[in-house]
Parts: C-alpha cells; structure tokens; sequence
C-alpha cells in the first residue's frame, strides 16, 4: 500500500509529482505530502490528511519556492491514524533530510526506544519516522552511506525515498518487499511504486531487485547492494497504454473498467490463439511435467481468491487433476502439504500483494514449481515464479477488481484446456468446441452490457436494503461469494455470499422482507435446486434478484428482478454473471453517493501483511 514517487532533474518539481501522484492514488489515498530542495540548501515539506486534492489546496495556501529534486507519498495507514502529522515525507529534527516509505518497519519500535535515549524526538505515530532519525543519526556528510547503514538495520518491508538539503541533486531510493521502480528520462530520473505514476514521462524503467538501493541524480542512475556492492541492471522498455490510465469520459475507473472487458477477453484470447489451438505460454513446463503433476495448490486474495476458486470447479472438470484453493494468509501460516509433484498457481491482479508473495516462497522452499496468473509485468511474485500467465487486461485503476478478474477467469479455461491436453481428458474434438464457446464470451459481454440500464434499474430500486444475501451453486458458488465483495466493498451493505445448498443451514434466518438476495441461477445441471431455493426465499418475503439465461420464464415467476444472460456453456456461466453482478454493486453504490473509484479503508496493492 501507500504510492511513492521522486524526481531529480532541472524541471520544477511540485507539477511532476503531484500529477504522478495521482496516478497511484489507487495505492491508498487517506493523506499526501511532498517534500522538496529549494535552491538555498532547504528542506520543504507540505502533507495534509485526505485525498491528494487537500494537499493541492495546502499548497495553494502555503506556496512553495522552486524546486527540482522532490520526493512525495499517497498513504493507506498501517501505523497511526490518517493526520497530517502521520502523512510522509518525515522529516529528522534538524529538518534537513525527508524520508517517504511504503511498508512496514517491523522492528520500529527497539529503534524508536534506542533513538529516544540517542535524543530524537519523534511527533508522529508512524513506523517511517525512525527511518528518518535513524538515517540522521547515522549521517556525516555522505547520505549514501548512512542511507545503506540504516536500511541494514532495518526489518521488515519497505521501498523508501530519501533527500537531504545538504545534496541538493540526489535522491536515494532503496527497497525490500515493497515495490519500486526507477524511471531513466533526459537528464531527469524518477522513483515510483508503479509504472502509472511515471508512463506520461518516461517509458524505460529498471525494476529494483529486492535488496537493491539506488542513487539517482539527473545524470544518471547507480544501484548497488545493501554492503555497497555495484549492481548491474537492466532497463527496460515498458509496453503500456497512456489513455487506460485516463478514465475517458466515464464518470468512475470501475464503469470504464467493466466496459473495457469484451476488448481485454478479445485481446486475450487472440493472443492465446495459434492455428485453432490456445497456448500457455510463459507456463514454461513440458507435456512430461504437466503429466507428471499430481494436484494443484492454489493461492490467492480477495476477488484473485475467488477467481482461484472457479478455477478449481474448471480444472477439476476439464483436467481431473484435484485443487486446493487457500486464501494467501491461511496456507503461509498452516505448513501446507506441498512436495515437487505439486503445482502451485498463484493468483494476483497486482502481482505485489504480500501475502500472496510469501505463499509463494513458502510452496517455493518446500520444491513446488510456481506459476503465477498475474496482471502487471516484472512485478514481484512474477520474479520469484517459474512460470507466468499474463493476463494483459491493461491497468485496472479501480480499487474493486473487474476485468482483471474476469481475465483471471479467462484464463483458467486456457490453463485447464492445457492441463487437459497434456493429461488427455479431453478429445481435440471436444476441445476444439470447448474454444469456440469461449471465443463468443467478448460478443455475449457487449449484449449484456447493452442491457445495463436495466441493472441499473433494478440497483436503484434495491440500494436501500440494509443486507444482501448472494447465492450460487457449483461453479457459481464462487460467482456468489465475488457478487457480495463487490457490493461490500464499494456499498459498505453488509453482503454474504453463500453456496445455496447451505441456505437452510444458516443464512435461511435472515431472510424476510427486510432483505435481498441475488440469486445466480443460470441453466445448469443445479438450476432446479436454484429455483427451490428462489421457492424458499419467496416464501419468506425476501426480494430476489436473479440472474438467469435468456428467455427463462421460470424464473421470472419467484423473483423481482430478471438480469439476463445470454445462454452458453456451463462452466463458462462465471464469466458471464461477473457482469451485472460487478454492475449491480457498481450502481447501488453510486445510488448511495459512495466514491466508488476509492472505496474507504481500501487499497488497490495490500503490500503489507
Ligand atoms: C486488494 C484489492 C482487491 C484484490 C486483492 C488481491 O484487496 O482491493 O481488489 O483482489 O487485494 O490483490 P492482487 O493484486 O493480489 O490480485
């Protein structure tokens, strides 16, 4: 969580930084700062509480001077409330050296003694502080060195940024478990979070090895190990669209985003597709190996989660090789029965989530081969896998997760049609058909999302309930648990997603005319238990939305609202209900006047534990 960005170079520096800002608001955005050198060897700091917006409004009011090196910070609290005191960059006593970090400083607290009987004197509750007293401390005219010896001293996770006035021209950057980058431009070089913040300035980029600082000055770059040594690096030319990062007349990045999906699965699929045939590459394993696999361990967070999830029900049904999906922070901490004949698939939007990564080295340490299913290049799960399948969906901006979820998706069927080629559980034949489905699914999204003024409709008149209920069956379950994170996540509604055959071991006690359950109830081999428990839920006053195929007349009869899909494979159903299910949240929480894009609490990247 928290975005960083830093500049050195002749430009003026506030501009730079506070629209690359902008772009990693995404990261956490409960308070902002900056930090620059003026010209007269001077440290000036403006933070303020709140979006990136209050602190433009500070500086209206408290102008800065002229400055060309500058570091600045969007933060999603870990330690110590959102204030304009806790905000970075945090500064050292004398004032002269600023520090801005995203992570957390495990050990903050022996330091934060130890520096007290040294003198310091904190003001903040942060973790961050000490590194800027700790840095101080260790200073004596070269902010390298004491940069080096201080992030040594360092535990935990962290990427920061560091100036001082007495280094006009410098900025130091280094990193651990968190991610930074260093974008190379003409005579100006920048530090981020994420390519976003730096994409409209420079598109060469060196992506910072776990372990590595850097110095940057406008001339150029040096990186270096935490003992000092010379590290060699390579840059890197990003591929990325300037305009995916522009909301581009939608009001909100989450509608922009839901429209963006036919397109992204059309991409996807072209770019999967070979002479009729889908392939895995970046999966990096032979037919012998795949063969060879015995189960599947999958780990992953939040939506991620249960796009593992659905890919369980796809792989077990087309590949017949059993899947185990954990959340991320379960399986890192149960000592998982993991041996080499077993394929861990992790699954991240961000590739940066810090539970994910360290599942990730868990399954890693005990033989597993790793292949990550990951949205964002270079980033660091995709470092530490030996395989990967990217799901070029472009930026997702939009804290609640959506086409990078119905790409995750996507790309399980691919996954699972590979699986099943190697394993031959399923005919060419039967695969050949297999992709023809798939390849309508961008088609079939444009027609839903042409009917959504009727989701809107059907929002609209639900937003008001105080409690959701979602249910599904099979390769829906998961579709339920997702439609309630949605709406829970952008609504604030308490929402439950629940297996429907579980209903009447729990969930069945909510219900009464106080309340709404979306029913995901496409043709399936379960779509009769689904009508039975639409029977059970009218029977009780509870309104019912429901998703159903096309044309179903049933089921217009047990519930208030109808969302269509248009008919097609079963196991394909997930892709289709994400959409008004994703559309549903989308506007109950625009209905209600919530900031949809930045949802309180939230954060796009969780790089902390
Ligand atoms: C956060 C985001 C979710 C995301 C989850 C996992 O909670 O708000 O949208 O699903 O992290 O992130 P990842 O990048 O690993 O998919």
């Amino acid at each position: 969580m928290c975005g960083i960005i830093g500049y050195v170079g002749s430009k003026d520096a506030l501009p730079i930084l506070i629209d690359s800002l902008k772009q990693l608001e995404y990261r956490g955005y409960d308070s902002s700062g900056v930090g620059l050198l003026g010209h007269n060897a001077q440290l000036i700091v403006r933070k303020a509480k709140g979006k990136i917006a209050s602190l433009e409004e500070l500086i209206r009011h408290q102008p800065v001077p002229y400055a060309s090196v500058g570091i600045s910070h969007t933060r999603w609290a870990t330690h110590g409330l959102p204030s304009d005191i806790n905000s970075h960059p945090h500064t050292d006593n004398k004032h002269r050296l600023a520090v801005v970090h995203n992570g957390i400083i495990e050990n903050y607290q022996p330091l934060k003694e130890a520096l007290k009987k040294k003198g310091c004197k904190f003001i903040s509750q942060t973790d961050t502080e000490v590194i800027a007293h700790l840095v101080a401390t260790l200073y004596n005219g070269d902010l390298v060195e004491a940069v080096r010896r201080a992030i040594n001293q360092l535990k935990g996770a962290f990427a920061i940024g560091v100036i001082h006035a007495d280094h006009p021209d410098m900025l130091v950057a280094a990193r651990v478990g968190s991610p930074l980058i260093v974008g190379v431009g003409e005579r100006e070089n920048y530090i981020a979070s994420d390519v976003p913040a730096i994409i409209e300035r420079t598109r060469r980029v060196i992506y910072l090895k776990d372990g590595q600082m850097a110095v940057l000055t406008k001339e150029g770059v040096k990186v270096s190990d935490f003992a000092g040594k010379a590290a060699a690096f390579k840059i890197d030319t990003v591929d990325f669209n300037v305009t995916a990062a522009r909301k581009e007349g939608y009001p909100h990045f989450m509608l922009k985003e839901i429209h963006e999906q036919p397109q992204a699965l059309a991409q996807m699929i072209s770019l999967r597709l070979k002479n009729g045939r889908l392939n895995c590459e970046g999966l990096d394993l032979s037919d012998a190996v795949l063969g060879g696999i015995k189960r599947i361990a999958m780990v992953a967070c939040g939506t991620a989660y249960h796009a593992g999830l659905v890919g369980k029900y796809v792989i077990e049904e087309l590949a017949r090789l059993p899947v185990d999906v954990d959340t991320s922070s379960e399986f890192r901490y149960r000592n998982p029965i993991i041996d080499k004949h077993t394929l861990l698939v992790a699954v991240s939007q961000s590739g940066e989530t810090a539970d994910t990564l360290a599942a990730v080295r868990e399954a890693k340490a005990k033989g597993a081969k790793i292949v990550v299913i990951c949205n964002v290049i270079g980033s660091s799960i995709v470092r530490e896998s030996d395989g990967v399948l990217y799901t070029h969906a472009g930026p997702e901006i939009g804290v609640a997760s959506t086409k990078a979820y119905t790409a995750q998706l996507m790309m399980f069927y691919i996954l699972a049609l590979r699986l099943a080629a190697a394993r031959k559980t399923i005919s060419p034949a039967g695969a050949k058909k297999f992709i023809a489905e798939l390849k309508r699914i961008p088609l079939l999204y444009k027609d839903i999302l042409k009917k959504k003024a009727h989701v809107q409709k059907a929002a609209e008149a639900n937003s008001h309930f105080g409690c959701f209920l979602f249910l599904g069956r099979n390769v829906n379950y998961p579709s339920a648990l997702e439609g309630a994170l949605k709406l829970k996540e952008i609504s604030y509604i308490p929402a439950e997603g629940y297996a429907a055959g579980e209903m009447k071991h729990g969930p069945i006690a909510l219900i009464d005319e106080y309340r709404a359950v979306v029913c995901i109830a496409p043709q399936s081999h379960v779509y009769e238990k689904m009508a039975s428990n639409m029977q059970e839920i009218r029977a009780r006053k509870g309104n019912i939305i429901a998703i159903a195929t096309q044309g179903d007349k049933e089921i217009k009869r047990h519930a208030d609202f109808v969302l269509d899909i248009p008919k097609a494979h079963e196991l394909l159903t997930p892709l289709l209900v994400a959409l008004p299910l994703q559309l549903l949240a989308y506007y109950i929480a625009v209905k209600r006047g919530n900031d949809v894009d930045q949802p309180r609490n939230l954060a796009k990247s969780v790089t902390v534990e």
